[in-house]
């Protein structure tokens, strides 16, 4: 799977930044990242990519022609790409979001925003609009490299031990259980028996109850939300 994108920042995303897993299946092939530097299309000697916005207000906004140039550069040479704009404005990213994600081939083109936004008429050039939480930050590289982070955790192949998908957080809509391992006490405080009778049955049991108790006091729009 490829990841392409259009930024002012394209150091951020060399390939031996990436620890872990990303890093891991960089290597090895899996998933591919692009970056591609929206300053080769800035305008006149300064390559600009900014401007003013009109009717006055603080901040600069994201010039559309650098921009669109930018994406029809990338789609050119890698056609079919799923194009994501990374705003506060979105979609609110969420895991059932990712795993979408994650079949789209051969890939996504993610435009990470910068300044204080981009000029309106860029969304015409986005198929999906994503958010990564109700809050700001100067710009789209950050929400890019998690939406990236997540995505590629999906990829076959990516994750040592595919199992671990189906029970982690959100798989079914719950938060996860609680976790032990050695040792069997810690400064007075134990690893619950049931863990330690290997009677997987009854583990089973108690790690769901466990994860809808902790729905329940943690996040219980999740439990409003979920489908049985
Ligand atoms: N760019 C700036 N803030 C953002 C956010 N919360 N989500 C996605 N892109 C952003």
């Amino acid at each position: 799977m490829e990841f392409h994108v259009i930024t002012l920042f394209p150091e951020l995303f060399a390939a031996a930044n990436w620890p872990g897993m990303v890093g891991r299946a960089l290597k090895a092939g899996l998933i591919k990242i692009e970056a591609h530097a929206l300053r080769e299309h800035g305008l006149g000697n300064y390559r600009q990519v900014d401007d003013t916005p009109y009717g006055g207000g603080s901040g600069m906004l994201l010039r559309p022609e650098p921009l669109f140039a930018a994406i029809e550069g990338v789609l050119g040479a890698h056609p079919g790409l799923w194009r994501v704009l990374l705003t506060p404005q979105g979609e609110p990213l969420e895991q059932s979001m990712v795993r979408e994600l994650s079949a789209r081939r051969p890939g996504l083109l993610l435009v990470a925003g910068r300044y204080e936004g981009v000029d309106e008429r860029v969304r015409t050039q986005a198929d999906q609009e994503i958010s990564i939480g109700d809050y700001v930050l100067s710009g789209g590289e950050l929400p890019a490299m998690m939406l990236i982070e997540a995505v590629a955790r999906l990829v076959p192949g990516v994750l040592g031990n595919p199992q671990s998908l189906s029970e982690e957080s959100f798989a079914d809509g719950l938060l996860e259980y609680p976790h032990y391992t050695r040792p069997e006490e810690f400064r007075g405080m134990r690893v619950p028996e049931v863990l330690l009778s290997g009677d997987h049955q009854k583990i089973h049991a108690w790690r769901k109850a466990e994860a809808l108790k902790r729905t329940a006091r943690r996040r219980p729009d999740l439990l409003k939300r979920r489908r049985p």
